[in-house]
């Protein structure tokens, strides 16, 4: 055997992929992002970005990126525990914990590090994870390996999670559940005060995700956990600075005795550069444009409800009937699914049209903006009628 059929497995892999309807592929996208983008020299509606405050493409987020380069260059150059530490990355810190009104908080590189790094710092195989079936992948890999018994239960179901708990718990040292907020493929929320409830009596830490939550619920955007009350209850709140933040990198939120334990244990924080500069300062901006302009949040949420009313108007199903800014319509299955996308380009809209494996039934995913008009929502609403015969 020569050394190259070692790899030939790969082409197979590549070919039942295609067989599957599961191929991917990239659209570039060659315009400032925003509502209205520029996709292969045409302008499109953009219902796929997470950018739900419009501030990823803001001049504010730019300048602050620009002006820190200038000051300070690129790249942290190091982990934050050897070269990698700016007082910039402290600046953001303390802004996220006081939005976060918790005592202390830590910015990982990217979101996927900081919730991966912080179930593997948590747990080990003598504990147990209980997670929503539908939690993100860097819950999941993070749950893998940290070699902890895992359990899932269904999606959002306290009941099943009760189950779970009264059955496994016992027999295990520590425990986490583990969930996101605003389910980023679902667009539904967790039930969180009932979800902390049952933390308490079976004696569990409690692990959030608050990726697309963020700038989205809550006063002054602060997330799910401030729009369910449960800001003083014992919670590890992580999530990202990439989504509704327009920036990149992620973080945690708690205790200062957590954060101080994760700066010892989480190796993604640990053994990983600290977040660059720009992405750094660009971040601390957004994080304070969110709290003195909660304006952006209100149109967003005018906008989520305008058009859930013109797609219930149109007759289009929704595969949700809580509101959010990530809603969901079904697609008949994994082929049509894989026609459906190119063909909305070209009719003008990008969205994401979500397949399996990351889902268990495909879906078009639409992803509501602030900076989304009316004419926008209209022009969206007829292009799909034309689709409807996919979507069911
Ligand atoms: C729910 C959720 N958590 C975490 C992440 C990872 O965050 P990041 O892209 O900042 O690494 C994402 C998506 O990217 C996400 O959707």
């Amino acid at each position: 055997m020569g050394g190259l059929d070692a790899y030939h497995w790969l082409t197979e892999a590549l070919d039942t992929i295609e067989r599957a309807h599961w191929k991917r592929g990239m659209k570039q996208v060659t315009s400032r992002s925003g509502a209205v983008v520029e996709i292969g020299a045409q302008n499109v509606l953009n219902f796929a970005s997470n950018d739900y405050l419009g501030l990823a493409s803001d001049d504010r987020l730019v300048q602050a990126a620009t002006r820190a380069m200038q000051d300070y260059g690129v790249g942290a150059t190091g982990s934050r525990l050897l070269s990698g530490h700016r007082a910039l990355h402290r600046k953001l810190e303390i802004g996220l914990a006081r939005w976060k009104r918790t005592e202390e908080a830590l910015v990982f590189s990217s979101g996927y590090g900081a919730c991966l790094g912080t179930v593997v710092a948590l747990v080990g195989d003598r504990d147990v994870i209980f997670q929503d079936q539908y939690n993100h992948s860097c819950l999941q890999q993070g749950a893998k390996l940290s070699q902890a018994k895992l359990y899932s239960y269904k999606h959002n179901n306290i009941q099943h999670l009760q189950e779970l708990l009264q059955q496994h718990r016992s027999q295990h040292r520590r425990c986490l559940i583990a969930t996101e907020t605003l389910f980023s493929m679902d667009g539904d929320c967790c039930p969180l005060p009932e979800v902390l409830d049952l933390a308490q009596q079976y004696n569990s830490m409690v692990l959030v995700d608050e990726a697309h939550a963020n700038g989205v619920f809550g006063q002054n955007g602060a997330g799910w956990v401030q729009a369910t009350d449960c800001q003083g209850r014992p919670l590890i709140q992580a999530g990202n600075l990439s989504k509704a933040l327009g920036s990149m990198g992620g973080y945690v939120a708690g205790s200062s005795v957590l954060i101080e334990y994760l700066r010892h244990r989480a190796p993604t924080w640990m053994y990983s550069t600290g977040l660059s500069i720009p992405d750094t300062a660009a971040a601390a901006m957004a994080v304070a444009i969110v709290q003195g302009e909660p304006q952006r949040q209100a149109q967003l949420w005018r906008n989520v409800h305008d058009l859930r009313e013109r797609l219930n108007q149109a007759e289009l199903p929704l595969l949700s009937s809580v509101a959010s800014p990530i809603i969901c319509l079904p697609v008949r299955d994994a082929a049509t699914a894989q026609e459906l996308e190119p063909a909305l380009l070209q009719a003008g809209v990008f969205a994401a049209v979500v397949r399996p494996p990351t889902v268990p039934t495909s879906r078009l995913r639409l992803s509501v903006m602030s900076t989304h008009t009316p004419d926008h929502l209209g022009e969206l609403v007829a292009i799909l009628s034309d689709f409807r015969d996919g979507l069911a």
